[in-house]
């Protein structure tokens, strides 16, 4: 079994599609142990509750510094003893001596093919509304290993969605998402606990 700890900023709903995924056994060998937000509010944690699975804050504006913030940070995770983190739109820049740490071992989700539409300022809406903008007929997601940069990291899996007429920023978003994300996240974990990457 590997223990993984998935990090979350938001609605988490790739967090319940990786739940999902290790009740219905297309993930396996995989225990969840832990989802932490920097967000008291973040209904993923409500999700993780609900799951009986450990749900932790960091919050920001609870420490003086950001060098306290990342102190803290690390030590909650580390306290979890995690063979794999997975950033499941998690908004915080990662400390570097985190990423040095846990090298090979935290996976991201995009909602884009990297290296289109990634980098800096690319998350959320803004991936989708730029796609739109640029007028591309294929978009999609990636999931890939976190390294010092953004979004640049080795490529796992990509899945391709096509760019319909009439798309809006949110409709191609939950498109990316349904076909996309929710599948290839799930895949990446089931891949690395079972020794296939
Ligand atoms: C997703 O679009 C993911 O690709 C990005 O952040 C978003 C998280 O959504 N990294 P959710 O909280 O999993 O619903």
């Amino acid at each position: 079994m590997i223990r993984v700890g998935v990090l979350v900023s938001g609605g988490g709903t790739n967090l319940q599609a990786i739940i999902d995924a290790v009740k219905n056994g297309d993930i396996t060998n995989t225990s969840l142990e832990v989802v932490l937000s920097n967000k008291k509010d973040a209904y993923a944690l409500t999700r993780a509750k609900d799951n009986n699975i450990a749900a932790e804050c960091v919050c920001i504006k609870d420490y003086e510094t950001r060098d306290e913030f990342n102190r803290a940070f690390i030590e909650k995770i580390d306290a979890y003893n995690l063979d794999l983190i997975v950033l499941a739109g998690f908004l915080v820049v990662l400390p570097p001596e985190f990423i040095a740490k846990y090298r090979n071992k935290i996976i991201n989700i995009h909602p884009s093919l990297i290296p289109s539409f990634c980098g800096n300022g690319f998350y959320g809406l803004r991936v989708h509304e730029k796609a739109l903008e640029r007028g591309v007929k294929v978009t999609g997601a990636t999931v890939h290993f976190v390294d010092e940069g953004t979004d640049t990291g080795p490529i796992i899996y990509q899945k391709a969605v096509e760019v319909l007429p009439g798309d809006t920023p949110e409709i191609l978003q939950k498109r990316v998402m349904e076909q996309a994300e929710w599948k290839i996240l799930p895949a990446a974990i089931n891949a690395i606990a079972n020794g296939e990457l």
